[in-house]
């Protein structure tokens, strides 16, 4: 069985990454693409070999053919067009944010349900074997006890006319809302661990638009541990690493390269004796360190062929509305904790 998909939203992600990996998903046709900027939908029509081009989202729907649609618009477009597409019994992989507020995310997946249409989050950097492979290190316990852990996210996004982004009403908030939450779900998927406790600091370094162009993030996680998220906006490509690294009294995972939007970066991994006794001397010279390798393969379209595998067996989407939910909870504590200077508890 094949799902035939369409798109809203032919911009950025849609056009460079995810249709690109949705063409070569075994099981997937792409039928039909839309955006309101007409010339980009026919763009992708002509470039990935469409059926249909709209400039509305109710031509889409209209098509039967169409199972599922794959929504890439700006934040502020998700809801209205997630309420139409659940309505007309299509199956939703959305991006992230899923809303601009936890209410309006609430408010989708409760209405997908309704609907008993299938409803997926587009956080894709769980498919990046790298990180697939560290939770299943922490889950069988080969680093101890988790007690801190960090990731960075950064790009380099100055002022524009016209970024959608930008503007609070539009985006939700900046780069936390944005990149932040990518490692906020990567720190909760590879730890298992949820937040208890949050605090942070936004701030404008930089550049000056509505939203933050920088934001540190600290959590306490529920077995104690502490795990540091730097989101910006305004350190340059050239100059960013963007690293995760998870400590435990049984070893240490650091990651660079991986959060990333390809399936991309390399580890390292060492594992200690959390049994040996104190050492005065504190030797850091480490016996054995693993590496480990990205695989290179394509995390779109395992996003899409997991989604259609939930369709096609009627089982629960790989990234769930609670998935996005959860790290979006977060992400509104972190900014309710920099707006008040106050530790938030969860
Ligand atoms: N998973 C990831 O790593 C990742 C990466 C980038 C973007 N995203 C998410 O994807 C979404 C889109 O981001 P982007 O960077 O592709 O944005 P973009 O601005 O590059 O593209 C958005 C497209 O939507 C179109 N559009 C605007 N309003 C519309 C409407 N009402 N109906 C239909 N089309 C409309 C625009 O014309 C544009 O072509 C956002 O939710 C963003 O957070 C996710």
């Amino acid at each position: 069985m094949k799902i035939n998909w369409g798109v809203i939203g032919c911009g950025g992600i849609a056009f460079r990454r995810t249709i690109p990996g949705l063409v070569l998903s075994e099981n997937s046709n792409l039928v039909a693409v839309m955006d309101t900027n007409f010339e980009a939908a026919k763009a992708v029509k002509a470039e990935f070999n469409a059926k249909y081009a709209f400039d509305t989202v109710e031509e889409l729907l209209a098509v039967e053919e169409v199972d599922a649609v794959y929504i890439a618009t700006p934040v502020f477009c998700h809801k209205d067009q997630v309420m139409k597409a659940a309505a007309a019994g299509k199956h939703i992989l959305l991006e992230k944010p899923m809303g601009l507020t936890i209410e309006d995310s609430i408010e989708i997946k409760e209405y997908c349900q309704k609907q008993g249409v299938k409803l997926g989050v587009g956080l894709m950097m769980r498919f990046n074997n790298l990180h697939q492979t560290v939770r299943d290190l922490v889950a069988e316990g080969k680093l101890g006890e988790i007690v801190s852990m960090r990731a960075q996210f950064t790009c380099w996004y100055p002022e524009m006319e016209g970024a959608w982004r930008q503007k609070m009403a539009l985006s939700g908030g900046g780069s936390l809302m944005d990149m932040g939450v990518h490692c906020i779900d990567l720190l909760r998927f590879m730890s298992g661990l949820e937040a208890s406790e949050v605090i942070a600091l936004t701030g404008n370094q930089i550049f000056k638009y509505e939203v933050e162009d920088a934001a540190s993030v600290v959590m306490r996680m529920e077995n104690g541990a502490f795990a540091y998220v730097d989101a910006a906006f305004n350190i340059p490509d050239e100059a960013a690493v963007c690293k995760l690294e998870i400590y435990g009294t049984g070893g240490s995972v650091f990651l660079e390269g991986s959060l990333a939007q390809d399936e991309a970066g390399e580890g390292t991994l060492i594992f200690t004796d959390s049994n040996k006794g104190y050492d005065a001397q504190q030797n850091r010279t480490r016996v054995e360190s693993t590496k480990l390798n990205g695989n290179g393969g394509n995390l779109y379209t395992k996003e899409v062929d997991a989604f259609v595998n939930a369709v096609i067996n009627d089982t629960e989407t790989p990234i769930t509305a609670d998935d996005a939910i959860n790290a979006q909870k977060i992400v509104e504590a972190a900014y309710e904790s920099a707006k008040l200077g106050k530790l938030i508890k969860l």
